[in-house]
This record gives C-alpha cells, sequence and structure tokens, in this order.
C-alpha cells in the first residue's frame, strides 16, 4: 500500500493545477501521521450514512454537511416527498449531484427530470421545487457564492456540450397552489413570503435560453496524458475567480499522483461508483476531504476496471458541520482508506 519509508519526490503547487509548483526529494514518505487532533484534519463520510431531516420531514431543508467562513457549503438531501413550496437561493449557484435516485425538478424556465450521477444547475435566484421519482434519492449540493461557469481546456471534447448538456423546459399546465410559499435562502437563514400566485407556472420561453441545465458525470471525459506519466486533471466548471472547481476525477490513464501539498484548495472527492476501487475507497457516496496544507498522496487513478468520481477544489477552508462529523472518519492521506 502507501510507500512507507524511503526517499521520494514532493510537489508544492500553487494555484491548484494552475500555479507555480517546485518539487524536492524528500527523505521520508511525509503523508505517513501517527495521530491527530484538530479540526483541519483528513476526513471521509458516506452521504448515506448521515441522518438527513428532509427524509422524514417534507418541510425540511437539505442537511449541511460542511461549511466556510466565505459561504461555500455542500449540504445533502434524501427527499422522499415534493418540496411544498419554492425554494431560491439569493445569494449562491446551486450544484445538485444525484448521488442516487431519480428526481424531477421544476423551475422557473422549466422542468428537468435527473437520474444517477446527473449534475443539475440551479443558478441564483431561479425558484425550484424537487420532486422524488423513487425512494433512493441521495443529492450532494455545492452552494457557490460566486457564479459557475463551464470552463473547459477546449471548446469541445471533454464535453460535448449539443448533445450532454439537457436543458430545463417549460411545459404548460403545471397545477399550482395559491396562496403559495416561497422560501428565499441567505446566509442568515430563511425568509418566508406568502405569495399570491405560485411562481413556476409559466407559458413559454421567448428569450435566450434556460440556465438550468443537466449532464451525467459519464459525459465528462477525463483529460489524459496518452504517453508519459500522465498529470493533472482538467476543470469542467469554475468561478471566474478559480475559488470554487469541478473536476472529472474518474479513472484515466496515468500514473499515480505525487505526493504533495496543494497550496490554495482544500480537496473533496466524492466517488460514485464502481466497479473498481479507488484506492481505499470502495463504497459509492464516500466523500473525502483533504484539507490544503495536509501532505497526501492520492490513489491510482488508471483503474482498469474503471470507477466514476469527482473532485471539487475550494480556496475557502472547509469544516464538517457537527452532524456530520459524528459519521465522518480520519483517513490516512495515501490511498485514502480509514486511518488506523
Ligand atoms: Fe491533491
Amino acid at each position: 500500500m502507501a510507500g512507507h519509508g524511503g526517499p521520494g519526490p514532493y510537489l508544492w503547487s500553487r494555484d491548484g493545477f494552475l500555479g507555480a509548483n517546485a518539487v524536492a526529494l524528500r527523505e521520508n514518505y511525509l503523508p505517513d501521521y501517527l495521530s491527530v487532533e484538530g479540526p483541519h484534519a483528513p476526513h471521509r463520510v458516506n452521504l448515506f450514512d448521515l441522518p438527513t431531516a428532509d427524509s422524514m420531514d417534507a418541510e425540511a431543508l437539505p442537511t449541511p454537511v460542511m461549511t466556510s467562513r466565505e459561504g461555500v457549503e455542500l449540504a445533502v438531501s434524501r427527499r422522499r416527498a415534493p418540496t411544498p413550496y419554492t425554494v431560491r437561493n439569493a445569494e449562491a449557484d446551486e450544484l445538485h449531484f444525484i448521488q442516487s435516485g431519480r428526481a424531477r425538478i421544476r423551475t422557473d424556465f422549466g422542468d428537468i427530470e435527473a437520474g444517477p450521477l446527473d449534475f443539475v444547475f440551479l443558478p441564483r435566484a431561479v425558484s425550484y421545487r424537487v420532486e422524488p421519482l423513487d425512494s433512493e434519492l441521495a443529492v450532494l449540493i455545492l452552494s457557490s457564492p460566486l457564479p459557475l461557469y463551464f470552463d473547459v481546456p477546449a471548446p469541445f471534447g471533454m464535453i460535448h456540450f449539443g448533445r450532454s448538456v439537457r436543458r430545463a423546459a417549460i411545459t404548460a399546465g403545471l397545477a399550482a397552489e395559491k396562496p403559495h410559499r416561497l422560501w428565499i435562502k441567505s446566509f442568515d437563514g430563511i425568509t418566508r413570503f406568502e405569495m399570491a400566485h405560485d411562481p413556476l407556472p409559466a407559458v413559454k420561453q421567448v428569450e435566450g435560453q434556460s440556465p438550468v441545465w443537466a449532464l451525467n458525470l459519464k459525459e465528462i471525459h477525463p483529460l489524459a496524458y496518452i504517453t508519459g506519466p500522465g498529470g493533472p486533471p482538467g476543470q469542467f466548471l469554475s468561478t471566474a475567480d478559480t475559488s470554487v472547481m469541478c473536476y472529472t476525477l474518474s479513472a484515466r490513464p496515468g500514473s499515480r499522483p505525487p505526493v504533495h501539498h496543494n497550496a490554495d484548495y482544500d480537496e473533496l472527492i466524492l466517488y460514485c461508483e464502481g466497479p473498481g476501487a479507488w484506492g481505499g475507497v470502495t463504497e459509492p457516496g464516500t466523500l473525502t476531504w483533504v484539507p490544503k496544507a495536509v501532505t497526501h498522496h492520492g490513489p491510482e487513478e488508471n483503474v482498469p476496471e474503471g470507477y466514476q468520481a469527482w473532485l471539487l477544489e475550494v480556496r475557502p477552508t472547509m469544516r464538517l458541520t457537527k452532524e456530520a462529523l459524528e459519521y465522518a472518519a480520519h483517513i490516512e492521506t495515501g490511498f485514502y482508506g480509514l486511518k488506523t
């Protein structure tokens, strides 16, 4: 397993995969640690282990699992009944990742259906309701105060935008409640409006394109290096200031990452599906978190059986919520197995 003992290269990199870097040959294998105490420690948690309020109470909102001072947040939803009110996020773009199950998401710009391994993008100020289509729905929700944009290294190849990106579409005849409850999310909580009309029913789209889209993780092709040892993954979505960046980290050719410090980013990786294992991670729905300045190596991505995973890099320093910490465990940072 991890290369205990012996010298090895160590990489320090700035601005994630985009900035300056330096490599030194170290005398020892640096990821090894004997014990850890305190908040800035590598953990993993499985989304399916976390109790979520909305699985038992249709009125509840998703359960936050990671937060930051800057407002970047991760939450988990396992909704079992349709949202009985309309939600609108006043301060963040939301990226909903469907780990399992299916849902219809009704929005200001029409409906979209999503299933396993779909990302659904709900930008700031777009109103929505979620209708589960089965009893398996489990969703990881990223909230980013700064807008997220497609940011691929080339205009085609990684994502076939015309074929793979589905847009919400307006269908007439949506049943509406009057009066209607509208909940607006902001940094300090929920503001509840009673509206004269349901905001969602629409007649047709007459300008622009729907800002609500869905895209399956399997249709985001990993960036790979055919000759040589390999290199970093390529992002598909990011903020203009690169404070939040999303990558596919599914199986691809190349050698194992170097032992490194990612100076400016916390790294969060969601392992979504096998059949191959990703190092010490084998259970779909496992979220690993390595905070910045914690030395890590990382498993092989060149797994012939294949697996699906994605990486979230965030400049803000993240913290597990008190509720999530109860279900999280420390990991070693060689193969991201449980710390023994
Ligand atoms: Fe890393």
